[in-house]
């Protein structure tokens, strides 16, 4: 095989849930995955043979936020196919080409959609025949989120997130995603959050999933799950980004049954009644607030899959 293309959806935190800072770095999470139909695609393929002298893993990535993508080999989807090199205790070479749809540094986890994708790709390409769980276990060191990129559907995340078990839902759930122009970092946002929470004092409780919202996703009412929807991180992105609060204001003006930051932002996600509701509602977020644009989508969707 000389090519081959996996496609990679985005991800949206139905509820997340942070517990106090651990001594590594991380939080404890409650992380209800939930993956929707924003695709990025990872293509990989084999040098050509003039390229000998190259480098062994060489990105470019396409797309309209493409320059906001790191393209060297701090690049997540080359520090992947790197460490699944090395898993299998081999040197390999790889042309990756990502084809940017999710926003960059949005809060819907592209960076590690692109690294599941990279995965994915380079154990198909070198015919290393790894099963799902070896993927997973390389993509956890990658980012806490590129475990989940893998299983994709909808999932509870425990740990700092990557330990996912699925979860069982109902029918479809609609969403408008309103992108925000400029990303906002990850670590800043964890970090602001503990600094809100150190001001407020007070112990920080272990975080617990949310019976509503489990309760919500087994029946697949879009109602229910609307009124669940929740995210420890919300205040602090809000404080970093406080444009923020009108877009969400808007959202929920135009009748969206919940509407929260998605992760650490800045993108916000609002859930709707069915596919019409959601194209009119994004309509409606892009003429109320000026955010840069407002896509539609659906989930759950599968995680990372070599495309046709
Ligand atoms: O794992 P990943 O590299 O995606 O995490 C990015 C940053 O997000 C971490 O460096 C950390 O600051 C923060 N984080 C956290 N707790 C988690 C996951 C991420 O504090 N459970």
């Amino acid at each position: 095989m000389s090519a081959v293309t996996v496609r990679v959806p985005a991800k949206v935190n139905l509820q997340l849930a942070v517990g106090p800072l651990r001594e590594d770095g991380y939080h404890d999470l409650v992380n209800v995955f939930h993956a929707v139909s924003l695709f990025d695609e990872v293509t990989a393929s084999e040098p050509a043979d003039g390229d000998a002298g190259e480098a062994p893993l060489r990105v470019r990535v396409e797309g309209e936020s493409a320059g906001e993508v790191p393209a060297g080999d701090d690049n997540l989807a080359v520090r992947a196919a790197r460490a699944l090199a090395r898993w299998a205790g081999r040197s390999y070479r790889a042309d990756l080409l990502i084809r940017k749809s999710i926003p960059v540094a949005g809060g819907m986890a592209g960076g590690s959609a692109d690294a599941a994708a990279a995965l994915v790709a380079c154990n198909e390409l070198w015919g290393l025949g790894l099963p799902l769980g070896d993927l997973m276990e390389i993509g956890a060191d990658i980012g806490s989120d590129v475990p989940f990129a893998l299983l994709g559907g909808t999932a509870v995340g425990t740990g700092r997130g990557e330990r996912l078990t699925p979860l069982p839902t109902s029918g479809v759930f609609h969403w408008v995603f309103a992108l925000a122009g400029g990303g906002l970092s990850t670590p800043r946002v964890y970090g602001e959050c503990d600094r809100l929470r150190e001001e407020a004092g007070g112990p920080v409780p272990l975080p617990t999933a949310s019976d509503d919202l489990l309760a919500a996703l087994r029946k697949g009412d879009p109602h229910a799950l609307g009124r669940a929807l929740t995210n420890d991180l919300q205040p602090a992105a809000l404080e970093l980004r406080p444009a923020l609060a009108a877009t969400l204001d808007a959202g929920r003006a135009a009748g969206a049954l919940g509407a929260l930051v998605s992760g650490s932002g800045p993108t916000c996600a609002f859930l709707a009644e069915s596919a019409e509701h959601a194209a009119a509602l994004a309509k409606w977020i892009e003429v109320a607030d000026d955010c840069r644009s407002a896509v539609t989508a659906s989930g759950p969707v599968p995680g990372a899959s070599v495309a046709g």
